[in-house]
């Protein structure tokens, strides 16, 4: 059972502040009335899934929409389809095929424009290469990128395929894309020499060969080599060069006709406990979940050039990058781009120059650009901006006001959507045209019915706080955990017969929803997760510590930092240099987000009688408030 914890009280100082956008969203949005469109949601499910689902391409229609075997979902029964078909060919056969899918900036300022039919060549190129290397239908393949054109048509590939892609975040260390590697049994890693960030290159190859020491599985590595002079050396017949793989692939590929349920990806996500999770999802219900809440969310129009700022390493950008947007038929921006470099203004410039219409961002870079100052967007015409979005963390109301006026103008909506690595989709937020109260995400879109629970399952009543939870089946809801379905069905075990979310939640009293934080032992630093046991155990792996807690403390940029507690192993003494050095070894084991901002020497933990760790105590002494019941404390 996940443990949570127990009921809070809110105080929840009740602002009846609204922003109202202006009626033309309304009368022009795709979703149009949202009451109305989620009552006939409600009035029967299966025929609102259906006909979205209708919009797309099958190879065989779906026998029956859902088939709901709690906590098992199936979605479009029997139904065969390729993801990719939809991404691609769907367009390429329409007025879409010289439209541009992806317009891609690089940090030294090179621009790549791929049109659907150029993006669908690649692909097709690339997946014949993968084939060629005995890569087929079911293999996972992981993929360790920069954020480069040439990461998406990976993912692309393999779907093409059938393989599984995992993509791993180029931010992590060694330990942890080993670990990733392992799991999933990976049969391919697809890397680069070199990521780019702030005007440096840093060597991805070199972790990517430590990870695969250990890690049998892997047959081959797939590089593209980013430096010119002198290129990477390959290790003959088990290094490959990303092109000589695409030019060696012949240019037809018939997309594979995957069942509906047939896994698509895995992506881990940190747990509570133990090591992160392999999140799987499938094929047909996360094309129609992602297709669905990229048209209505973003309210994505035939012209509109569309900016997500997220990484495809993350599920933002597996989601609202890769595979929503161009399953739409968009026009895809992707930036190299670090928030301030070469200065703080170039995001604001890159929305001047391409004319960005729809922006998607994370509150821990609005934070960070409030800081910065007004200046900075001000020196740039941001009047093509239509819809701006927000994901990953809370908005708080300061962020929320400052995104609104600043960078909205007092006249783009914001859609502050709240969803997880699990949910692969979209699932609550204000829609567009209805009212935006800061500070609350909004409520379940239609097609999601999201609640605020007591611990037993109970509604709690308008005006209180409980866990966040999701009552029915959603089609791009994730099947299981790779190898570990016993970690799926925790979540929807924890608070019978309902999906618990793992977040703490206020239902304020016109039902609007707002995300407080986390209920379980997971960060959320900067809008990504990580497990407090996962830095535990970095930290334990360095030869000078006995035992380590990590606890979040909130921060006023990142949403939360990172404090750890250690006690030493014997004849090490505490130091200013070791802090240093346990710093390091936490960001070559698990990477840069994961380093703790404070480490404190202590000489015991408080735990509780069974010997576990009351990470809670830590806390709020930390806090200087009152820890609760410690009845349970060891002494
Ligand atoms: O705590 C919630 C927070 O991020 C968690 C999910 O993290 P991850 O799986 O990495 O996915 C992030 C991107 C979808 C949630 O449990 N979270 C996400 N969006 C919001 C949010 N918290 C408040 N408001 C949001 N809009």
């Amino acid at each position: 059972m996940h443990e949570i914890k127990e009921s809070f009280d809110v105080k929840l100082a009740e602002d009846e502040k609204y922003y109202v956008p202006d009626e033309k969203y309304r009368r022009t949005s795709w979703i149009g009335d949202y009451q109305r469109r989620y009552d006939e949601f409600l009035a029967d499910p299966d025929a609102f899934w259906n006909d979205i689902a209708e919009e797309l391409d099958w190879v065989r229609h779906w026998d029956r929409v859902l088939e709901w075997n709690y906590p098992y979902a199936k979605w479009f029964v029997n139904a065969r389809l390729n993801i990719t078909s939809n991404c691609l060919d769907r367009h390429v056969a329409s007025d879409r095929r010289n439209k541009a899918a992806l317009i891609w900036r690089g940090e030294d300022g090179t621009e790549r424009v791929y049109t659907y039919q150029k993006l669908l060549t690649e692909v097709i190129h690339f997946a014949n290469g993968l084939k060629k290397v005995g890569v087929s239908k079911g293999d996972r393949v992981c993929i360790y990128m920069p954020m480069v054109p040439e990461q998406a048509i990976a993912m692309l590939a393999c779907a093409r395929i059938g393989a599984v892609h995992s993509v791993v975040f180029a931010g992590f260390g060694e330990t942890a894309l080993n670990m990733r590697i392992t799991d999933a049994q990976a049969k391919i890693v697809i890397t680069a020499d070199i990521s780019i960030r702030r005007g440096k290159a840093i060597p991805l190859i070199t972790i990517v060969k430590e990870a695969i020491l250990n890690a049998p599985s892997v047959e081959h590595l797939v590089i593209l080599r980013r430096r010119r002079e002198p290129p990477v050396e390959m290790r003959p017949d088990f290094e490959l060069d990303f092109y000589e793989l695409m030019r060696n692939g012949g240019a037809d590929c018939p997309p594979e006709a995957m069942d509906a349920e047939d896994p698509l990806f895995m992506l881990y996500t940190s747990g509570s406990t133990g090591t992160p999770k392999g999140v799987v999802h499938t094929c047909g219900g996360y094309m129609v979940g992602t297709y669905y809440t990229s048209k209505y969310v973003f309210d994505l129009k035939e012209n509109d050039i569309y900016w997500c700022t997220a990484d495809p390493g993350w599920i933002t950008g597996h989601s609202y990058i890769v595979y929503g947007p161009l399953i739409v038929g968009a026009t895809v921006f992707i930036s190299e781009m670090t928030l301030d470099y070469p200065d703080p203004g170039i995001w604001w410039r890159l929305i001047e120059e391409q004319r960005i219409n729809i922006f998607y961002t994370a509150p821990t870079a609005i934070r960070t650009f409030m800081k910065l100052g007004e200046a900075w967007p001000e020196k740039y015409d941001l009047s093509s901006l239509r819809i701006i979005g927000s994901v990953g963390e809370p908005l708080n109301p300061e962020a929320f006001e400052w995104y609104y006026h600043v960078i909205g103008k007092d006249r783009c909506p914001i859609v502050d959507t709240w969803w997880q690595t699990e949910t692969g989709m979209q699932m609550i937020t204000t829609m567009v045209g209805e009212p935006m109260r800061p500070g609350f995400v909004g409520k379940g879109i239609p097609g999601v019915v999201a609640d605020v629970v007591d611990k037993d399952g109970a509604s709690v009543p308008l005006g209180s706080g409980g866990f966040l939870v999701i009552r029915t089946p959603w089609p791009a809801m994730f099947r299981t955990i790779y190898n570990n379905d016993e970690r799926y069905r925790q979540y929807w075990e924890t608070i019978p017969g309902v999906y618990t979310a793992g977040d703490l939640a206020v239902k304020g009293t016109d039902g609007y929803i707002m995300v407080i934080g986390r209920s379980d032992d997971i960060i959320i630093i900067s809008g990504h997760n990580i497990g407090t046991a996962e830095v535990e155990s970095a930290l334990v792996s360095h030869q000078a510590v006995a035992e380590a807690a990590a606890i979040g403390k909130p921060d006023p940029l990142k949403g939360n930092s990172i404090k750890a507690f250690v006690i030493l192993r014997v004849g090490n003494a505490p130091s200013e240099k070791l802090k240093k050095d346990l710093m390091y070894h936490v960001r070559m084991t698990i990477g840069p987000i994961a380093v703790p901002q404070e480490i404190a020497f202590v000489e015991k933990l408080p735990k509780t009688r069974s010997g576990k760790i009351m990470r809670r105590v830590l806390k709020a002494q930390e806090m200087g408030v009152d820890p609760g019941d410690i009845s349970t404390l060891e002494e």
